[in-house]
């Protein structure tokens, strides 16, 4: 069969260079569709211990489709983008109703998947069951745009339709799952974004960026994401028993099926479960997103009267060991500071 030379180099380099990685062992189409959604702008070794968590607690397609949405958050916290957690959970539905649990083999099908996108798709075809698609990430997008010298924008919402004729030129038939492992793992580890490793390339004799002088012009660019400063003031309200007040995010977010502190406003609107007195500025806190740069203002507050049981989408929480209730980073922070300064809380309070 017909293997590109750059194919050639680039599979012989993998067979020795590819790392260990808990999916990648067993071919279980499942394990390596949870494993793509958490590498989604998430490295590797970011993403194990919580794979491998994920994968003892959802062992299946089917145990994953039954859990309840909060516990698929509760492992995917601190991961970030959970959209992926609730998209996968809804995917994992899908599965087993429309296929009877076994993750289709074809583009088509597997596209039907929510969360699935053509990367997903052709990562998990390609590595699953040897189908010869393209799977394009980021790092596919630097590794070709260099060795081709392409001055195009690859950006996000753009169709990336002569890159992935470009790759499938070189996708061997026999073996593309390897191949496509190969280009994320070169991308990761030696055509990285700055300080490429080019001695140590296994294809740097076709890279044209090389052979112009400076890889790290590519990719080119396009528009910059807009990042956006947004303030928002929450309160910090414990009841007798030190436990916090939090509530889910009910509309739609980065954060939604969360459970944040309560805004100030919804805390004191009508529908609010409590009635508090505010004390005044706790401390702030800062948290970067990818289009969001979240200024976290923190109120203390004193707890009044609250209503017993709280509704289901508001709840008290051990803000020391809180085992079930997924939390964003950016409000784990003012639990921390929380944590650190105990006097500070009780002078406000
Ligand atoms: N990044 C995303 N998917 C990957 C994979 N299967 N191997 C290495 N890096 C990856």
């Amino acid at each position: 069969m017909n293997v590109t030379p750059l194919a050639r180099q680039l599979l012989d380099w993998f067979a020795v260079a590819a790392r260990v990685m808990p999916w990648r062992a067993q071919g279980n189409p499942y394990f390596i569709w949870v494993s793509e959604i958490m590498l989604q702008q998430t490295q590797v070794a970011t993403v194990t211990p919580y794979f491998e968590r994920f994968i003892a607690r959802f062992p299946t397609v089917q145990a994953l489709a039954e859990a309840p949405l909060d516990d698929v958050l509760k492992l995917w916290e601190g991961l970030g983008y959970y959209s992926r957690a609730r998209n996968l959970h809804r995917g994992a539905h899908y599965v087993l109703t429309h296929f009877a649990g076994a993750l289709p083999r074809t583009a088509a099908q597997i596209l039907e998947i929510p969360g699935i996108g053509p990367y997903s798709a052709g990562a998990i075809l390609s590595i699953a069951y040897g189908v010869p698609e393209p799977a394009i990430d980021g790092n596919v997008i630097r590794v070709f745009s260099r060795l081709y010298a392409l001055q195009h924008a690859f950006d996000k919402a753009q169709p990336k339709r002569d890159l992935d004729r470009l790759v499938r030129e070189h996708i061997p038939v026999a073996e593309p799952g390897d191949f496509n492992q190969a280009l994320m793992e070169l991308g990761a580890l030696v055509c990285r974004p700055k300080n490429p490793d080019c001695e140590g390339c296994p294809v740097v004799s076709f890279c044209q960026a090389r052979a112009e002088g400076d890889p790290t012009r590519y990719p080119f660019k396009g528009k910059k994401t807009k990042v956006k400063a947004v303030t928002l003031p929450v309160v910090w309200v414990q009841n007798k028993a030190g436990q916090v007040l939090v509530c889910q995010q009910n509309e739609k977010g980065i954060f939604k099926d969360l459970w944040c502190l309560p805004d100030r406003e919804r805390l004191q609107s009508d529908g609010s479960p409590c009635q508090v007195k505010e004390q005044g500025l706790l401390t702030t806190v800062e948290h970067t997103l990818t289009h969001r740069q979240l200024t976290l203002e923190v109120y203390s507050a004193r707890l009044l009267t609250a209503k017993q049981p709280l509704p289901e989408d508001w709840a008290w929480v051990d803000p020391q060991n809180n085992t079930t209730h997924a939390i964003p980073v950016a409000y784990q922070k003012v639990f921390r500071f929380v944590d650190e300064h105990p006097l500070l809380l009780m002078m406000a309070t």
